[in-house]
């Protein structure tokens, strides 16, 4: 690689300027000729069979091209994946199921009319209810995203029964839902038996493969195209239900057909985290140095496909213990299937093992930050193996440095003023660094200008941005130099924004394509032909050929709140995080994602609940009105800061990935926090007022 210019270089979006004057289109955004809108129709039942379905009215609503249902829709495979298996039978699995789908020449006609398709069912009891005393919790045979369910290592028995400190925690988390601005929506047409999709998701290559199998065509028939999308989260991973309804439904009307959920349609049949139930035990000796560590975890999945969230994971390979067990059970209920929501099993478990670990750092009088400095370790817990780069105590460091951690009185309510309650809390963050093969193009034009092209997708963090970059530099050229396509499966694959993944995957291609291309170039002393040059590298085989080491990138996060003494109102005054994620492409991007990681943390620890009604069968929460997300006066001062951390073994650029970092840990700084601030500890987020009345 030629010497550095454009890598490590702050620069804005290079699609930003199309995004806040509206050039950028989204999935339902593009100009299609003779477009039709289809809106969907849930069921109103938790679980049954439908018996009949009432299409009269709304075909009669002006406008109505079709009324689909498992009557009439078109067949799609089984066996792809069964929350895309919908319109095909008359089950219903869960309360919100997309059980029909009205198509007319308007949102507003097909709108209308989805209001007044009737369905009857035959209703079936149902049990929707996650308790830990589920006699019918079972142990999946793996967890997501296909690591072991249990792993046991020492004798926790003795180890626990031994121990000096003795901790046994219950956590508890709610259900999580995904608030991308931009809604699940797709635009489906359908050309002499090829298949045309605009699509918001996470990753057009699996969207196209899955499409494919779902209509049986073969995979060249089908071209997705996500040039922009409007978050994600993990709730756009892989084909959602309204891409495949949106292309069943051109089919049937034989014309295009946009198709957009609701904000309140994506409460449930598109997936949402888990609520979980936790129980932590920790043995540790008098100074604090952990020698047992147990993290039972329990969470829910649907009677349609098993989705076994992470949640003990994060306990795996965080601290050391000699004596170590974690384990997850699933209830299968009666509900939507949960599904990825950013840092899956980081999040909701870091809450538990880091307010665990501050409890122990006062049953102890050991700092919380020193607490975990004594625990850190260089060595895996888990495989045994060196991590390939560990900066948790640097970011402990510097985190404590720049925050002024040293200065903290330890007591809880130890600072007040007038009626405000002041409290600091901190924790520590981490986050598995991986990466998926890629292929990507590089072309050499005689103006001397390059194009690289590869299908990676930029779900708003600002992977294109970062990819151009890091192109620029490969190239050894000005990046003004340089355009990069996104996008679209008709560019060189790569696969899906997801798993923190997305940039260390689709980077290693980018690098390896345009070093072929300046090898080419130098045979050709030079020179570009007339019609230029392309090449095309695949990073597949040295993928596979990477060891299989602990890579994992490591934060520090620290919090300052304010309690109302009286009301129990809570304000997060600052929030300061520091990271190790491998080598910085763009720090204006990486604090970007860093700082919206610890905003979403921030959400989750004092406003976002899904409020599930057990006897309902659903949330009774399901708009941004009732469903809280932090707005802007609940988000301080956030700040996020980076420490150097090489590590040589990753790929080639050596970044770790940062999205999802970022929200790891953040809301047990907030509760470890407010326990400073209060002495009340709080393990059953998110922390409302009613937990602090009058403390
Ligand atoms: Mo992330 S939850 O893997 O998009």
């Amino acid at each position: 690689m030629s010497a550095t210019v454009a890598v490590g270089r702050p620069h804005t979006r290079l699609e930003g300027a199309d995004k806040v004057t509206g050039a950028a289109r989204y999935a339902v955004e593009y100009p299609v000729r003779d477009v039709a809108y289809a809106q969907v129709v849930q069921s109103t039942v938790v679980r049954g069979v439908i018996t009949a379905v009432h299409t009269d009215a709304a075909l009669a609503v002006d406008g109505v091209l079709a009324v689909l249902h498992h009557g009439n829709a078109p067949r799609v495979a089984a066996g792809v994946d069964a929350e895309l298996y919908r319109l095909q039978e008359p089950t219903v699995h869960y309360r919100g199921q997309i059980v029909a789908v009205v198509v007319a020449e308007s949102s507003e006609a097909a709108r209308e009319a989805a209001r007044v398709v009737r369905l009857d069912y035959d209703e079936q009891p149902y049990r929707t209810e996650l308790s830990a005393q589920d006699p019918e919790l079972y142990q999946p045979a793996h967890i997501n995203p296909s690591l072991p369910t249990d792993v046991v290592a020492g004798d926790v028995d003795a180890g626990f029964a031994a121990a000096e400190i003795q901790l046994d925690l219950l956590y508890r988390t709610p259900s999580y839902h995904n608030s991308p601005l931009e809604p699940h929506a797709s635009t489906a047409q359908w050309h002499d038996g090829h298949l045309l999709v605009h699509d918001s998701d996470q990753g057009s290559a699996s969207v196209r493969d899955i499409l494919a199998r779902l209509f049986e065509l073969p995979p060249e028939a089908v071209r997705v195209v996500n040039t922009h999308v409007g978050g994600g989260f993990g709730g756009k991973q892989y084909c959602k239900v309204q891409t495949a309804l949106a292309a069943m439904a051109a089919r049937q009307v034989d014309r295009p057909v946009r198709l957009a959920l609701t904000r309140q349609q994506m409460f449930g049949p598109v997936g949402y985290r888990t609520p979980t139930i936790q129980r932590v035990r920790l043995g540790a000796d008098r100074d604090g140095r952990i020698t047992t560590v147990v993290h039972d975890s329990v969470t829910q999945t649907s009677t349609v496909t098993e989705f076994a969230e992470q949640v003990a994971v994060y306990t795996r390979n965080m601290y050391a213990a000699a004596n170590r067990r974690t384990t997850h059970r699933l209830a299968r209920l009666d509900v939507p299937t949960p599904f990825w929501m950013r840092g899956p099993g980081h999040t909701p478990g870091s809450f538990a093992l880091e307010s665990a670990l501050d409890e122990l750092a006062l049953a102890c009088q050991v700092d919380p930050v020193e607490l975990r400095l004594r625990n850190d370790t260089m060595i895996d817990p888990e495989s045994g193996k060196p991590f390939t780069s560990r900066n948790l105590a640097a970011c402990l460091h510097d985190g404590a440095r720049r925050f002024g951690w040293a200065d903290r009185n330890p007591t809880p309510r130890s600072e007040q003023g007038g009626r405000w309650l002041y409290g600091t809390g901190m924790a520590g963050s981490c986050y598995p660094a991986r990466a998926r093969p890629a292929t990507a193009s590089a072309a050499g034009y005689a103006d001397g200008t390059f194009e690289v092209r590869i299908n990676a997708a930029d779900i708003g963090t600002g992977a294109r941005t970062a990819l151009w970059q890091v192109a620029a530099d490969t190239l050894g050229v000005p990046s003004e130099r340089v355009r990069i396509q996104v996008g679209d499966t008709a560019l060189p694959r790569g696969e899906l924004a997801g798993g923190s993944t997305g940039l260390a995957s689709w980077s290693w291609a980018v690098v390896r394509a345009c070093e072929r291309l300046c090898d080419r170039l130098a045979e050709l002393r030079g020179g570009v032909p007339a019609e230029g040059l392309l090449v095309e590298a695949s990073t597949h085989e040295e993928v596979a050929a990477q060891a299989t080491l602990p890579r994992y990138a490591y934060g520090a996060q620290f919090a300052e709140v304010r309690v109302d003494g009286e009301t129990g109102e809570v304000r997060v005054r600052r929030l300061l995080g520091v990271f190790a994620v491998g080598r910085v492409v763009n720090p204006t991007t990486l604090r970007s994602q860093l700082i919206g990681g610890m905003t979403m943390g921030l959400s989750m620890a004092l406003h976002e609940a899904g409020l599930f009604d057990v006897r309902y069968g659903t949330w009774a929460n399901h708009d941004l009105a009732s469903y809280h997300v932090s707005s802007n006066a609940d988000v301080p001062a956030v700040e996020a800061y980076w420490v150097p951390d090489e590590d040589a073994q990753l790929n080639p650029v050596g970044v770790k990935g940062a999205g999802e970092i970022g929200i790891v840990g953040t809301a047990a700084a907030i509760a470890n926090a407010v326990h400073h601030a209060t002495g009340v500890r709080v393990r059953e987020l998110p922390i409302t007022v009613d937990k602090l009345l009058n403390t």
